[in-house]
C-alpha cells in the first residue's frame, strides 16, 4: 500500500501520479490535499510519514510547491527516510543506498512524464542491501 499526499502546489501531480499507480495495479491511498485550494504542506507531510513509520502503508508520495517543505516535515517523523528527487538517478541511488520510504516531489519542478518515470523508479528498485548501507542508515537515527 502506498500513501500519497500533497498541499495545492503538488494537487495536479498528485492526480497524474494516483491514475498512473491505477493504472500499474497498485494500491494507494490518498492522504489529502483534496482541493486545490491553498492548504498547508506539514499536514498532508505528517499524515504520509506517519502512515508509513506505523507500518500501515510500505512507501509514500508526497508532493509540494518544491518537494521541500513537505520532505522536510516528513524527516521530522522517526523512522522516516524522504528523498525529494529531481531524476531517476538520485530515485534509483536512494532506494539501493538509502532505503528511502517516501520519495518527494516538487509538482512546481518537474513535468509530469519525468516524474512518473521518478515515481516507477522509486516503487521499482529494491534496497541493495549492502552492510555499508545498512551501518550508515542506522547511524541516521543514532
Ligand atoms: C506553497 O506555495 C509552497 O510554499 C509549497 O508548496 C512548498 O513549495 C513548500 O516548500
Amino acid at each position: 500500500m502506498i500513501a500519497i499526499g500533497s498541499d495545492h502546489g503538488g494537487f495536479e501531480l498528485k492526480q497524474e501520479i494516483m491514475a498512473h499507480l491505477e493504472k500499474r495495479g497498485l494500491e494507494y491511498k490518498d492522504f489529502g490535499t483534496y482541493t486545490p485550494e491553498s492548504c498547508d504542506y506539514p499536514v498532508y507531510g505528517k499524515a504520509v510519514a506517519r502512515a508509513v513509520a506505523s507500518g500501515a502503508c510500505d512507501r509514500g508520495i508526497i508532493i509540494c510547491g518544491t518537494g521541500i517543505g513537505i520532505s522536510i516535515t516528513a524527516n521530522k517523523i522517526p523512522g522516516i527516510r524522504a528523498a525529494l528527487c529531481t531524476d531517476c538517478f538520485c530515485a534509483e541511488a536512494t532506494r539501493l543506498h538509502n532505503d528511502a520510504n517516501i520519495l518527494a516531489l516538487g509538482g512546481r519542478v518537474v513535468g509530469p512524464g519525468l516524474a512518473l518515470k521518478i515515481v516507477d523508479t522509486f516503487l521499482d528498485t529494491p534496497f541493495s542491501g549492502d552492510e555499508r548501507h545498512k551501518r550508515r542508515i542506522s547511524m541516521i537515527e543514532d
